[in-house]
């Protein structure tokens, strides 16, 4: 699978982490940034992601900030996107079963590392489960 992946500076370990644990495993990870620990702003790197989403150059994403909130708000201003945070393994198989989340999102400040690659393992083997929740997100969209 082709897996975008971005953060802001709170995110670099777990970014560089996931990106080698990713890789590992076979995929083929796309990284919009940042690399830096220097202070920046969570759009300039998770809008590069969503358009990568929307466009069909990643098959998925994975974003990470501090809490998280900042890159799901912005990359679900993209209409290809749906971003779910998650922040234990239950919530990251609902984001995927009943969301169909297409770009998961972590919050670094508040989830180890280890929590973290369990959370992206179990969502990206977890199946989309249609049906009513399809019906649910086609209502999405204003
Ligand atoms: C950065 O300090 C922090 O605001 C950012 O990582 C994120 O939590 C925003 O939503």
């Amino acid at each position: 699978m082709k897996i975008g992946i971005c953060s802001d500076h709170a995110g670099i370990e777990y970014k560089a982490k996931l990106i080698s644990y990713l890789v590992g495993k076979g995929h083929e990870v796309v990284n919009f940034g940042t690399d830096s620990s220097d202070s920046c702003d969570y759009p300039d790197f998770a809008h590069p992601l969503a358009s990568a989403v929307e466009s069909g150059e990643v098959d998925k994403g994975i974003a990470i900030c501090g809490t998280g909130n900042g890159m799901a708000i912005t990359l679900n201003h993209h209409r290809g996107v749906r971003a779910g945070l998650a922040w234990n393994t239950a919530v990251a198989h609902l984001v995927k079963e009943h969301n169909n989340a297409n770009v998961l999102v972590l919050p670094a400040r508040f989830v180890s590392y280890r929590m973290a690659v369990t959370m992206v393992r179990e969502w990206l083997v977890t199946d989309f489960a249609g049906g009513r929740h399809q019906r649910r997100i086609d209502k999405i969209p204003v």
